[in-house]
């Protein structure tokens, strides 16, 4: 990575957390996240209430970022933001924010794709991954498999028909009266239990993705278990959540493994916030050792939604002088 002497404030608010955050002279100094618990109230987001949360938050976050970094408006380079994919009215919000900032201090406008900067988070801290490496995006909207040949070269080799597999935790999570989004929790309650109860693994050719049918069998399983045992999920939640990751882990697991033996790769990276689960590490890391792979997983921080990662993904492309103009529009789907 080039090391030059650039002040970006970065903004993120494609989702359900506000955040902003600060990346000057190759160094992160700040990565504000205001998440918005008030979702799991309804068992997912709302995208309007989301939209309003981060209307309120914006300029408190973009304030914060740049109060602990302890960089004043004068000293920033560009501003970088994400413009898709996401929710339409909370894209907004955060868009219109970073346009009017660059216009106001007549600095550049960067428009950031979420999808490579989940990737591009890779290159906040040490170790930074090799070009070329390979890339599993696992987020609660997106699985994607991605093989990155520079910081804004990116080709997408396989990603999800249906559902991501974030969206398979938090629906099993759902089925199973967990609050959302339930992935952390099935993480939890999953290193308490056994994989005991087997879930198919779906034939999907290539290095495509589905996670919809183990929703559905799982939904099948919970119900004909209750018919049997009313009290079946509290006195089996472990070995439920258990078998749940481990079916997940698997289909994620062996699509990784045919993309690095297709494609004779070794650096291996996960990004999004399902590279948080405990239990997808730990088989990554024990396939890695035995594949001879160098692995690489972002900081916590930086695998959820982050304005950390918009900041990296915005100083790659300040580097090749791609700024973007000050009618750039939000968009809902996407990798461009
Ligand atoms: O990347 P992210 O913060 O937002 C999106 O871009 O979607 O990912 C959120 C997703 C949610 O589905 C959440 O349940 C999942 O990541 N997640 C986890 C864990 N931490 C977050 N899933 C499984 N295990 C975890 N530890
Ligand atoms: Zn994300």
């Amino acid at each position: 990575m080039k090391d030059e002497k650039v002040c970006i404030l970065a903004i993120e608010s494609s989702c359900d957390d506000t955040s902003a955050a600060v990346f000057c002279d190759c160094l992160m100094l700040s990565n504000i996240i205001a998440s918005q618990a008030i979702h799991s109230q309804y068992g997912g987001i709302v995208p309007e209430v989301a939209a309003r949360m981060h209307q309120e938050n914006i300029a408190l976050v973009s304030d914060a970022a740049l109060r602990q970094a302890k960089i004043s408006l004068s000293q920033l380079d560009a501003i970088a933001c994400t413009a898709g994919p996401g929710l339409m009215g909370s894209l907004t919000v955060g868009l219109s924010y970073a346009k009017a900032m660059a216009l106001s201090l007549g600095i550049p406008f960067i428009s950031v794709n979420h999808m490579r900067a989940h990737v591009l988070s890779h290159f906040i801290d040490e170790p930074r991954p090799p070009f070329p490496f390979l890339c599993l995006t696992v987020s609660g909207g997106h699985t994607q498999i991605v093989m990155v040949k520079s910081g804004t070269d990116m080709e997408v080799l396989g990603q999800t028909l249906d559902d991501a597999a974030g969206e398979a935790f938090d629906k099993s999570g759902k089925i199973l009266g967990l609050p959302y989004p339930a992935g952390p929790l099935i993480d939890r309650l999953a290193k308490e239990g056994k994989p005991v109860y087997s879930f198919p693994i779906p034939q999907v050719d290539g290095l495509d993705f589905s996670f919809s049918g183990i929703k559905t069998a799982i939904l099948y399983f919970i119900r004909d278990e209750v018919k049997k045992d009313p009290a079946f999920i509290e006195t089996h939640l472990n070995d439920i959540c258990a078998s749940i990751q481990h079916v997940i882990v698997e289909i994620l697991v062996r699509k990784v493994l045919l993309a690095a033996k297709l494609h004779n790769i070794t650096a291996i990276g996960i990004a999004g916030g399902v590279a948080a689960n405990s239990g997808l590490r730990s088989r990554l890391t024990e396939t890695g050792k035995e594949q001879h792979w160098n692995l690489y997983f972002p900081a916590m921080q930086y695998c959820t939604d982050n304005a950390g990662m918009i900041a990296m993904a915005g100083y790659f492309q300040f580097l090749e002088g791609h700024f973007s103009p000050l009618d750039t529009k939000p968009f809902v789907r996407g990798m461009e």
